[in-house]
């Protein structure tokens, strides 16, 4: 440490055998700081413990996004892939609590939890530019969710597209509250704040391996 009496530092390792330990004590981040005195502790998560992380929540604190997280939450999406690399999904980032709650009446169910989140990142994609627009809202979506949870922030996707306001179809409903052109589709809404509500973090007990089938 030539001099220094002790430095912190931010690292990343693989926690491998000690994924079962953060599990059992919650810890939510995974990024750890290490303090170099005479020891050296290495603790990380690598993206399956992420995956293992990541919870749908659906209350939030009052506490404000940085702008910062909201850019690395905005960043993943943009880092998705998109069929053919067209890219027909825009991002609506919704902070006032005004929209929020007309968002969180848009639907019949599911979608009153976007009221108490601190944002909301609505996902829209020009459906003339690619007939894969579930496909590739979809994975933008995760990349937040996923994004989200690194940065321990609690998320919910909320459904929009099949789904109904009374006899109205939901991606009307949406398109009305902000104002978009009919050519815009939108498969969902990723709602989001902090909390101290995210459900527990599965562990591989969780996890249904009859679902996979293996062929010669
Ligand atoms: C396509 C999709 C649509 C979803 N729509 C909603 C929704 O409208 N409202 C809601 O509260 N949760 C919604 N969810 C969250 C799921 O309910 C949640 O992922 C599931 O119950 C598993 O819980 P987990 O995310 O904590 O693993 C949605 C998730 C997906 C993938």
């Amino acid at each position: 440490m030539d001099g220094l009496d002790w430095i912190e530092v931010i690292i990343r390792v693989d926690i491998g055998k000690h994924r079962e330990w953060i599990h059992n004590r919650n810890i939510k981040s995974n990024m750890w700081k290490i303090i170099f005195y005479s020891n050296i502790i290495l603790l990380n998560m690598n993206l399956i413990d992420l995956m293992y992380k990541r919870r749908s929540t659906r209350k939030f604190s009052d506490e404000e996004i940085s702008k910062e997280d909201l850019e690395l939450i905005l960043e993943s999406a943009l880092l998705a892939p998109t069929a053919m690399n067209r890219k027909p999904c825009e991002f609506i980032v919704v902070s006032n609590k005004k929209t929020l709650k007309e968002l969180s009446e848009s639907k019949d169910m599911g979608a009153k939890l976007i009221a108490g989140a601190n944002k909301a990142i609505v996902v829209i994609a020009d459906g003339n530019l690619a007939d894969t627009w579930v496909e590739d809202s979809s994975i933008a979506l995760t990349h937040m969710h996923l994004m989200a949870t690194e940065l321990d922030i609690g998320s919910c996707w909320v459904q929009v597209h099949l789904k109904t306001k009374g006899d109205q179809d939901c991606e009307d409903v949406v398109r009305d509250i902000l104002n978009l052109d009919s050519h815009y589709r939108i498969v969902g809404i990723l709602a989001f704040g902090h909390s101290n509500k995210t459900p527990r973090p599965y562990t591989p007990e969780d996890i249904d391996k009859s679902k996979i089938r293996y062929i010669d």
